[in-house]
């Protein structure tokens, strides 16, 4: 177990900048999941931590000493890559008991170290075949007690399921997070797919270009991403994003946008630096909006309908966008293409971004009862 410091990390790869300044802080147990777009630096930035790669600039330090300098074996660090290559010729035993083999520990301590790797993974009666004799999960725990037999102090995951099929993946998924239960150690994550970033995180850190763009928890980046980057890669589908402007409102609250093709929303943002007719991007999360169909001169065209079995997606035209609006919808979806519809949503439901991509800040609303209620309701 073992806390890990960033301190402006900086990496470049010949005269490419990839990461310009990393600070980050991941606490001493704590599951970290780095998401970010392809090419954005996950992988290098868990290569640094590993003692992989070294930084161009900046300390990496783990329980307040700088590792910077050490070798991936003296950072006590445990890594598990997306192609997880297996010895082939070694059975699961030998597979886990490599590592330590290399270390020179004595045979006894290593039965025993293997012993218990594979009951905490399940794999004791797997232990003599070899791992073409084994499924893709099954093989996939193998690696990760190759990584976890050192009982290292931080483990590493660079996208460890993404070569697995769509059931095999949650059962691993649910066996990552019964793992970090049970060994309480410090694990960073790497994933592209949401479900697994929501789900296994207490705390996601979401990478653009090699930036931090925001550090939280899955809720609190999904109920209130800081910039439309945050806001558009959180969530799928993701939340609508339209052009629109600060309205007049209420008095000098300017307390609405307007959306072209839309109409007028109400909001409930902090909106004291803006003024009215100031441009802004309005953010809707596809559940948020509320869909009714209309007559045949109103509202706005219906050009697809996507059914998913437990819901179905409606695609909606909006005049002013090239990408389409879409709304999540319960089954059974009455609603058909070429129908034509009239959108709406609460004030509270609303994100709103200034010129420069920043969420405005809600207006207070006892957060901690808001989140309960909303937790209650699930
Ligand atoms: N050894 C290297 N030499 C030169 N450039 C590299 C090297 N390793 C990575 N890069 C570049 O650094 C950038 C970040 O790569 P990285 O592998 O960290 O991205 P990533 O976020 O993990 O992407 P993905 O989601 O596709 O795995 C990319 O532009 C990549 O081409
Ligand atoms: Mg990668």
């Amino acid at each position: 177990m073992a806390c890990v410091e960033l301190k402006n990390i900086n990496k470049t790869f010949g005269k490419e900048e990839i990461l310009p300044c990393v600070n980050l802080r991941i606490e001493d147990g704590e599951f970290v999941v780095f998401v970010g777009p392809s090419g954005c630096g996950k992988s290098t930035l868990l290569r640094l931590i590993a003692g992989l790669e070294d930084p161009t600039g900046g300390d990496i330090e783990i329980d307040g000493e700088v590792v910077t300098e050490q070798s991936p074996k003296e950072r006590g660090v445990g890594m598990v890559f997306q192609s997880y290559a297996l010895y082939p010729h070694m059975s699961v035993y030998e597979n886990i008991a490599f590592g330590l083999k290399l270390g020179k520990a004595n045979k006894g301590r290593i039965r025993e170290w293997v012993e218990k790797t594979a009951q905490v993974l399940q794999l004791e009666k797997l232990l003599d075949r070899k791992p073409r004799e084994l499924s893709g999960g099954q093989r996939q725990r193998v690696a990760i007690g190759r990584a976890m037999a050192r009982e290292p102090r931080i483990m590493l995951f660079d996208e460890p399921l993404s070569n697995l099929d769509a059931s095999l993946r949650v059962q691993m998924r649910t066996e990552i997070a019964k793992l970090h239960d049970r060994l309480q150690s410090t694990m960073i994550y790497v994933t592209h797919d949401q479900v697994e970033a929501m789900t296994l995180a207490d705390k996601i850190v979401v990478l653009n270009k090699g930036n931090v763009e925001q550090v939280g928890t899955p809720y609190e980046l999904y109920e209130h991403p800081a910039s439309l980057f945050v806001a558009g890669f959180i969530g799928s589908p993701r939340m609508n994003l339209m052009p629109g402007r600060i309205a007049a409102g209420a008095g000098s609250d300017r307390t609405q946008v307007d959306v072209d093709g839309l109409g007028t929303l109400a909001i409930n943002r902090d909106t004291a630096e803006l003024a009215q007719g100031d441009a802004v991007t309005v953010g809707v999360r596809p559940e948020h909006f509320h869909l009714e169909v209309s007559g045949p001169d109103q509202g706005l065209e219906v050009v697809n309908v996507e059914y998913l079995g437990n819901e179905a997606y409606v695609y909606i035209e909006l005049p002013v966008m090239e990408e389409l609006l879409v709304v999540r919808q319960p089954v059974p979806c009455e609603i058909t293409p070429g129908q034509r519809v009239v959108l709406s949503t609460d004030a509270d439901l609303v994100h709103v971004f200034d010129s420069n991509d920043r969420a405005l800040a809600a207006h207070a609303q006892q957060p901690e009862t808001a989140g309960l209620a909303e937790a209650a309701s699930r």
